[in-house]
């Protein structure tokens, strides 16, 4: 797939820790990583995806633009969290009728905001009813993903990039920027998988089978709270906690304390993967998980991978969201890429899209 360069657009991913910047080319020789950076946010400049600090995060994407010399102002970004409902629908099968009307009635039974309080958007899964099968009527029902993001926190990202000085032409969901990072990567995985990206303050699953969304969640887990508790514990600043949690201070006497806070942590994670596991076997009994894609910057803890292996019982891996972009080796140091590519997952999903995707 080619897109006209006029229609590349440039996967900003804001985190609440850090903001990730993609940028590929889309060449005949297929796509070619042209940019990669990250900048750090300082703690409560973003709070559960709501921004607090407009200031302070728009200078940091305006910093990450100059020191990687982008030029494209035009972008797609995503949002996640309680304030974007995704949700899988059944219509009935009608003849005629207008589907957009059905779908807005719809819609209001499965948001718990008021509809219009919300910018919906939809996808459908199925195509209309068609006879394929010999009762040759519109049996099928068709059914629909439905986006509801409030639109109070539409409103906050727009402001953000435009105080930014960029231009948002896509505004995505993590869960579908992440499937869509991974079918660029693993184009071959067939049947049943989880997405699980654990970041800061988010841990979002996304089940997917060929190719179509299932089920998605967040929640509010992530490394957050382990540089929470090590500040609290340690009474250390952010910065030190952070410093700590990724072993670049030696706390030899704190270690039975930074164990118990990493142990209790991950374990609640597992526990959240597992829930939402449990809860699509009984939602489709025939359907297998054959595997869990690990991505997020705190997928990163050692031990964590092989750990939510032993709990789930399903095989575990991380998600390279690189594999198959050409990389220029002299442009990029790729021991550098290869660490940060659970981090980059979501960025890469929105470089993918284009403009005129919705
Ligand atoms: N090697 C590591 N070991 C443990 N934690 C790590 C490591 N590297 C990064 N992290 C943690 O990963 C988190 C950042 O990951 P990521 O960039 O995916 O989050 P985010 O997108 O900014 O946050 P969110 O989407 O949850 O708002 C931080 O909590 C950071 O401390
Ligand atoms: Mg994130």
């Amino acid at each position: 797939m080619t897109i006209p360069k006029k229609n590349q657009l440039v996967g900003l991913d804001i985190g609440s820790h850090s903001i990730k910047l993609v940028e590929i080319d889309h060449s005949k020789r297929g796509p070619i990583l042209k940019s990669f950076g990250v900048v750090g946010l300082p703690p409560g400049a973003i709070v559960e995806g709501s921004i607090k600090e407009i200031e302070v995060v728009a200078s940091a994407i305006k910093n990450l633009y100059k020191n990687l010399k982008v030029k494209n102002r035009k972008i797609a970004t995503s949002i996640s969290g309680y304030s974007v409902i995704v949700k899988k629908i059944d219509l009935p099968a009608k003849e005629g009728g207008d589907l957009e009307a059905t779908i807005q009635e719809k819609a209001e039974q499965y948001i718990p905001f008021d509809i219009n309080d919300v910018n919906l958007d939809y996808d459908l899964l199925t195509s209309e009813p068609e006879s394929e099968d010999s009762s040759g009527g519109s049996s099928r029902p068709t059914e629909v993903m439905l986006v509801a993001a409030k639109k109070d926190m539409v409103e906050e990202y727009v402001g953000l990039l435009q105080l930014a000085g960029l231009s948002p032409m896509v505004l995505d969901v993590d869960a579908f920027a992440l499937q869509n990072a991974f079918e660029m990567s693993s184009p071959e995985q067939k049947g049943c998988y989880a997405l699980v990206n654990i970041g800061a303050e988010e841990l979002g699953i996304n089940a997917v089978k060929d190719g179509i969304s299932m089920f998605t969640r967040d929640s509010s887990y992530g490394g957050a709270q382990i540089t929470d508790a090590i500040m609290k514990e340690l009474k250390v600043s952010y910065e030190e906690a952070e410093k700590i949690k990724l072993g670049g201070t030696k706390v030899e006497k704190e270690k039975p304390i930074l164990e118990e806070i990493f142990t209790s942590v991950v374990s609640s994670w597992a526990q959240e993967i597992k829930r939402a596991l449990d809860f699509l076997a009984t939602t489709y009994p025939d359907e297998t998980i054959q595997r869990v894609f690990l991505s997020g910057g705190s997928s990163r803890i050692p031990g964590f991978h092989k750990y939510l292996e032993m709990e789930t019982g399903i095989p575990v891996e991380m998600l390279n969201p690189f594999s198959n972009l050409i990389i220029n080796e002299k442009k990029f140091d790729t021991k550098y890429l290869s660490y940060m590519a659970p981090q980059a997952a979501v960025a890469v999903g929105l470089a993918l899209r284009s403009i005129g995707d919705k």
